[in-house]
């Protein structure tokens, strides 16, 4: 549906994995910031995006990759929380990212939360390589900073590569397992059939340009149709995180990924009850290989193009929802618009019935996933809301008819300090996990119990 195509758009490029496996320190390498130092615990609260040149990309792959080769702008990287599911970055029919990188610990293999992303990469069909971190951890290591994995696997003792060759296949067996035909990624003729695995290290940087290659050959050969987009149309992004901005009140992180935002443009914004339409005030870019999370200096654009992560500044932002859809009007009706957004987030709606738990997470698409994983395991639904747990939750989990059906699972969202007092007065039982299919098994055997 895309015409003039005269642009081809950055391709959004996911990296998700198990927490502490490397993840933001992978990005970091890649930016050549430290993100990662400055959190709190070293773990990544909130979802980023950092935009990376294809200059920047070329020259740190170096030899691997001439820039000459490709056409794609660059990558933009979507950093996620471990703890986080990455359903939240959905996007109009589908996935927000058109790649991703699957971040696994050489040492530790596949975790629960390796688990976890990799059923949503292969729920939403999306292609990704994986990037088998921490290789230096490997007893004997003899590192190569920056260099690609060939040449440091040459300069290892043959003691530390069977080693490291030993974890790999054990990554490679357990991707068998979860259905996907992988190998070295060097061995890969056919990136849409098998699975690239790409030994690195976020910490040294050996192998990193492997990836950056891997990543860009990818995009460049299946993605390049997808990318060619009508660059002046009417933006269309995802909300990451609803954030409140000194001088702006709230204002929603968002990844563009088609078309153009405009200052003073427009916009309808998914809410929590019913979409917002408002006028943009700013539209504010952190700088460029600077993360939008951690960003302090914004720099104030009057517009900006797919793919790209920009803060939106408007009035009556509040009751935004992460993982909800902004669309930029435009040409069109207001109302059309509006429509349009409903019809979104009307697909996402859960089902309810009349008996059931109270379910609350932290976005849009978390609570997609907790709908998915609670009907697969055949339990109803009475309330299903975006958000932290508040005295209303628990009130209205008491009203449930059944025992085992009093009781709120919340993924990834606190309990307010206004309902701690109400949930101890309560029949109520709150079960709280950032682990999705975790989260269904402690109420499930909670039930089991019950009935014991
Ligand atoms: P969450 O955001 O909490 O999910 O974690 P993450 O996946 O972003 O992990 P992060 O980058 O914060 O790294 C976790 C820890 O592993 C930190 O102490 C890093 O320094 C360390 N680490 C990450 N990559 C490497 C690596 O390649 N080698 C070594 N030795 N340590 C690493
Ligand atoms: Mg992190």
């Amino acid at each position: 549906d895309h015409t003039h195509a005269d642009t081809l758009r950055t391709p959004i490029v996911a990296v998700l994995g198990h927490v502490d496996h490397g993840k933001t320190s992978l990005l970091d390498t890649i930016r050549g910031s430290a993100v990662s130092e400055g959190e709190a615990g070293a773990i990544t609260q909130h979802i980023g995006a950092t935009d990376i040149p294809l200059d920047t990309i070329s020259g740190m792959a170096g030899e691997l990759i001439d820039p000459s080769d490709f056409d794609l702008p660059g990558l933009l990287f979507i950093d996620t929380p471990g703890h986080h599911s990455f359903s939240t970055l959905r996007a109009r029919g589908g996935a927000l990212a058109d790649i991703a990188v699957l971040v696994v610990d050489v040492n530790d293999g596949f975790q629960p939360q390796t688990e976890e992303a990799i059923d949503i990469l292969r729920r939403t069909g999306t292609p990704f390589v994986v990037a088998a971190n921490k290789v230096d951890t490997t007893p004997g290591w003899n590192p190569q900073d920056g260099e690609p994995i060939q040449k440091s696997m040459d300069a290892q003792s043959e003691r530390a590569k069977s080693m490291l060759d030993e974890n790999l296949y054990e990554i490679i067996g357990q991707l068998s397992d979860a259905g996907f035909s992988a190998d070295l990624y060097w061995r890969v003729q056919d990136f849409q059939k098998n699975i690239g695995v790409v030994p690195l290290s976020a910490l040294t940087g050996e192998g990193v340009p492997d990836l950056l290659t891997v990543l860009m050959g990818l995009s460049q050969r299946f993605m390049k149709e997808e990318m060619a987009i009508d660059v002046t149309g009417p933006g269309e992004g995802t909300v990451l995180e609803v954030k409140d901005e000194r001088g702006f009140g709230a204002t929603v992180d968002t990844v563009v990924y088609d078309g153009v935002i405009r200052n003073g443009d427009t916009v309808v914004v998914g809410g929590q009850n019913e979409p917002i339409v408002t006028e943009i005030r700013a539209l504010l870019r952190p700088r460029p290989l600077a993360e939008i999370r951690t960003e302090k200096e914004f720099e104030k654009v009057g517009e900006i193009g797919a793919a790209a992560g920009v803060k939106i500044a408007a009035p009556d932002l509040d009751e935004a929802m992460a993982g909800a859809p902004v669309r930029v009007v435009r040409d069109r009706t207001v109302d059309q618009v509006v429509e349009e957004v409903k019809a979104e987030l009307a697909e996402i709606e859960v089902d309810t019935s009349e008996n059931g738990v109270v379910v609350k997470a932290d976005t849009l698409g978390s609570l997609e996933a907790m709908a998915n994983a609670l009907r697969e395991a055949e339990v109803p639904i009475l309330r299903a809301e975006v958000g932290d747990i508040a005295p209303r939750d628990i009130a209205v989990a008491e009203t449930a008819n059944q025992d085992e059906h009093k009781a709120i699972l919340g993924f990834n969202v606190d309990l307010l300090k206004n309902a701690e007092s109400d949930l101890e007065n309560a029949d109520v039982k709150l079960f709280k996990n950032e682990v999705i299919y975790q989260l269904v098994e402690d109420y499930e055997r909670y039930v089991e119990e019950k009935q014991r």
